[in-house]
């Protein structure tokens, strides 16, 4: 059977009688047989669009289609949506439709075999826009896809592997670094966070060179499990530590995406990857890492892993030069205390940024929202024996103090933001384009932000 999703009455008289599309709210649906074909009606009764609207109802209508032949007719919608141009709006819609047609099931047996759906769109004329929507739905679809992979499957060094197989003939250049080459080349703590696994650790650099100028760095947190280390995890939701490698795939993703749209830029991806878990020759509490800068970290708790291989990134990021740091990583429960599940915190030593990062967020659909950054609280990160600990002595602003701990890798000058998406790297409501598993959050975000960084008309 063919079905129509159909925003607006664009039908024959016939069927317009069966239509109540006024009657129906934003994101509601009515299905209706006419003209023997299945009509699927979305209410557009709204004020104020925005992209992220329009990316929600793409979603929703892929949700809703079950046929493989589908007329998309949103001339109606279009028309509807005063505050968005044409083409943008049309490429949120087949943005949200793309990601809502996003499945993981490589490992169920019974999975249904995904058939492609034969999509007729119109208006016609839209073409670059569909493009660059499905460009952008790749790009999460490969966060997701990265995220949802189980942790037996994706330890660092088979992660490092993919990143390689990804990139081979592309723009990207894949630098791995092994175990037994991360000391030498400063990812000092990465090497001790990563130690007391099978699966030894490593690094990924990612490089996209399309500008002579100073390379943006981005540094994604690649924890591949967290387990909490010798600071055990306890709960029964332990199984989510898998995607505590988030950060890096939002890092990933979005370094796909400026490629993909061969943005002329400097960017440099930088992924520490390991596994924190317990053992024998796991590192301990009251360690004390040396870094490549000489800066020395007493461990006061092996569950703040996460801070500790970033710094290496940051430190890393400098040593080629950047002066744009962006981190981005799940790091802390806190985050989720503070912000709920909806926006990730957003921290800067330029704070003047802060807002137009939240308006990036709310553009792209990875809402963000400005956090403190409050430097006399580096007080509860003092050490007795080292000069700074990676655990807070206070219970309370855990996400402030380990963006404080980030920031004191930060040389003087550079500018340096820090993502905690902890709490968003499921989605956090399961509507419009999100999915059972990962959302994919932050390839987008960071794609906005380089533009902005960098001074690009944003896609
Ligand atoms: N990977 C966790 C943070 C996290 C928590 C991610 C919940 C996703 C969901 C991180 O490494 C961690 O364990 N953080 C600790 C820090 C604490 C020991 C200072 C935390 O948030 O409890
Ligand atoms: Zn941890
Ligand atoms: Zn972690």
């Amino acid at each position: 059977m063919h079905t129509i999703v159909l925003p607006l009455a664009q039908a024959s008289e016939e069927t317009r009688l069966h239509l109540q599309e006024d009657k129906l709210a934003f994101g509601k649906m009515q299905c209706i047989q006419s003209e023997g074909k299945e009509f699927i009606v979305l209410g557009i009764q709204k004020a104020d669009w925005t992209e992220e609207d329009v990316r929600y109802l793409g979603g929703t209508a892929r949700k809703a289609v079950t046929t493989t032949d589908v007329t998309l007719e949103l001339s109606g919608l279009l028309q509807h949506v005063k505050e968005l141009a044409a083409q943008t709006a049309m490429t949120a819609f087949m943005e949200g439709w793309y990601l809502a047609g996003y499945t993981f099931s490589h490992y169920k047996q019974d999975a249904p075999v995904q058939q492609e759906v034969a999509l007729t769109i119109l208006p016609t004329g839209y073409n670059a826009a569909c493009s660059l929507a499905e460009t952008r739905a790749n790009a999460v679809m490969l966060a997701r896809d990265l995220c949802n992979e189980p942790a037996n499957i994706l330890t660092p060094e088979r992660y490092a592997g993919r990143l390689e197989q990804q990139f081979t003939d592309t723009d990207i250049q894949v630098e791995v670094i092994t175990a037994d080459k991360l000391e030498e080349k400063g990812f000092h703590a990465t090497a001790v966070v990563g130690k007391g696994s099978a699966h030894p650790p490593a690094a990924t650099i990612l490089t996209y060179k399309n500008s002579t100028d100073k390379p943006t760095a981005l540094v994604g947190k690649g924890i591949t499990f967290d387990s909490g280390g010798t600071n055990v995890k306890t709960g029964s939701h332990i199984g989510e530590m898998k995607m505590d490698m988030g950060g890096s795939a939002a890092v990933v993703g979005a370094i796909k995406l400026i490629a993909d749209l061969q943005l002329p830029v400097h960017v440099v991806a930088i992924i520490p990857m390991a596994i924190n878990v317990a053992g024998s020759n796991a590192f301990l509490p009251s360690d004390v890492i040396t870094y490549a800068n000489g800066t020395t970290v007493e461990v006061g708790n092996t569950d703040a892993e996460g801070r500790l291989v970033l710094a290496d990134g940051i430190l890393y990021a400098q040593q080629l030069g950047a002066e744009t740091i962006i981190d981005i990583a799940t790091l802390t429960g806190t985050i989720g205390q503070a912000l709920g599940l909806r926006n990730a915190g957003v921290f800067s030593n330029d704070p003047s940024s802060l807002w137009t990062y939240e308006a990036l967020g709310r553009k792209s659909g990875d809402f963000v929202w400005p956090m403190p950054v409050i430097q006399e609280y580096e007080t509860y990160l003092t050490s007795d024996c080292a000069d700074i600990n990676n655990h807070s002595s206070s219970k309370f602003g855990g996400a402030i103090t380990a963006a404080l701990f980030l920031k004191h890798f930060v040389q003087q000058g550079n500018k340096w933001v820090h993502i905690d998406m902890a709490n968003t790297v499921r989605p956090w409501k399961q509507a419009g384009y999100y999915v059972p598993g990962a959302s994919g959050f932050g390839v987008r975000l960071l794609y906005e932000m380089i533009c902005h960084e960098t001074g690009q008309q944003e896609g």
